[in-house]
């Protein structure tokens, strides 16, 4: 896992990119509950607020809270295979340097050479109205791996207001064997093709509703450590990996109970499954919301009756909830 984030940073740093070090979960922005994005510590550096810095191009491995505010995946967590209230985030950015081409250039060679994910398991989306990126892919990828989609999927806004642009996102089929929904065709609802690594071209700032154009159009990328992390270790859930293992040995110790991988739980035909699924569940919920609670409160935001402390109430008793459940 530490080696993945090191190949990133490494890989961007060969191309003239300052590492720049992950900012604090409580950002100073009062339009944001927590940072819940790699460019968040470069709002002001896209909106022209202050001067671009030397080198125009930086690269990061976020901390993130995606929990209140836009960005919400609380209830998510423990139920889906990917969702965090706290995740990383590996990006890279350029402030008015390289766009889409290089962006683009970059990912691929990163994804395909780098990781070494298989071409024939890879596919794009890039949004509708967005042709330029189209014909960029197809020096990538058969045009048929490209999907366009609308403002909901492939639209990119940090909040209600802050810069903001069309994405390409990429993703990576997992294979037919463990995914049976009729949801599970590239573009569907379903779990098969995940998506691994979001390229925003920012070019808009928002702002009571209305967008205007940046000073330069500038690059934002996300890619999530914990589902590369998933994919590389063939687990079906990011909670299966290497990177929560020490987290799901100590919940074993406390409760005395066993976890189970999504694949074993699959594999499974107990009529005691059901039950095991829900046990399994309550481990993630904690094992997320311990490293949300920790890291917040590590950062000085105490529990509340409203704004971030809140939230931070929130987790905590969610993840009480799942300690009884637990017995
Ligand atoms: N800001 C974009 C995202 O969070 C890319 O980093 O998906």
């Amino acid at each position: 896992m530490r080696d993945i984030r090191q190949l990133y940073l490494d890989f961007f740093a060969q191309r003239g990119h300052k590492i720049y070090d992950s900012m604090p979960l409580v950002p100073d922005d009062a339009s944001l509950l927590f940072t819940n994005a790699g460019m968040v510590q470069f709002k002001d550096i896209f909106t022209g607020k202050i001067p671009i810095p030397t080198p125009p191009k930086a690269t990061s491995s976020q901390l993130c809270i995606r929990a209140g505010g836009k960005h919400n995946d609380l209830e998510n967590v423990g139920y889906t295979a990917r969702h965090h209230t706290l995740f990383e985030m590996l990006g890279n950015f350029s402030f008015g340097n390289y766009f889409k081409k290089d962006a683009i250039a970059y990912a691929w060679e990163f994804v395909t050479q780098v990781l070494g994910f298989d071409k024939s398991l890879l596919y794009v989306t890039i949004h509708e109205s967005d042709d330029e990126s189209f014909s960029l892919w197809c020096e990538h990828i058969s045009p048929e791996r490209i999907k366009r989609m609308g403002d909901k999927d492939n639209f990119w806004q940090m909040g209600d207001t802050g810069p903001c642009g069309p994405c390409s996102e990429i993703y990576v089929d997992q294979g037919a064997e463990f995914f049976h929904s009729s949801e599970d065709y590239f573009g569907g609802e379903g779990d098969r093709f995940l998506e691994i690594w979001n390229l925003v071209f920012m070019q808009y700032e928002q702002k009571d509703g209305i967008r205007t154009p940046l000073p330069k159009p500038s690059i934002d990328t996300g890619m999530g450590l914990e589902r590369v992390v998933a994919l590389l270790e063939k687990k079906l859930n990011n909670f299966d990996t290497s990177l929560f293992a020490p987290l799901m040995k100590s919940i074993e110790n406390l409760t005395n109970k066993r976890y189970y991988h999504e694949d074993e739980l699959l594999k499974m035909t107990d009529s005691n499954v059901g039950e095991l699924r829900h046990t399994s569940a309550s481990f993630r919920v904690i094992a997320d919301h311990a490293r949300s609670v920790a890291f917040l409160l590590a950062q000085g935001v105490n529990f509340d009756r409203e704004g971030r402390g809140y939230v931070l109430r929130r987790i905590l008793r969610r993840a009480v909830r799942h300690g009884y459940l637990l017995g």
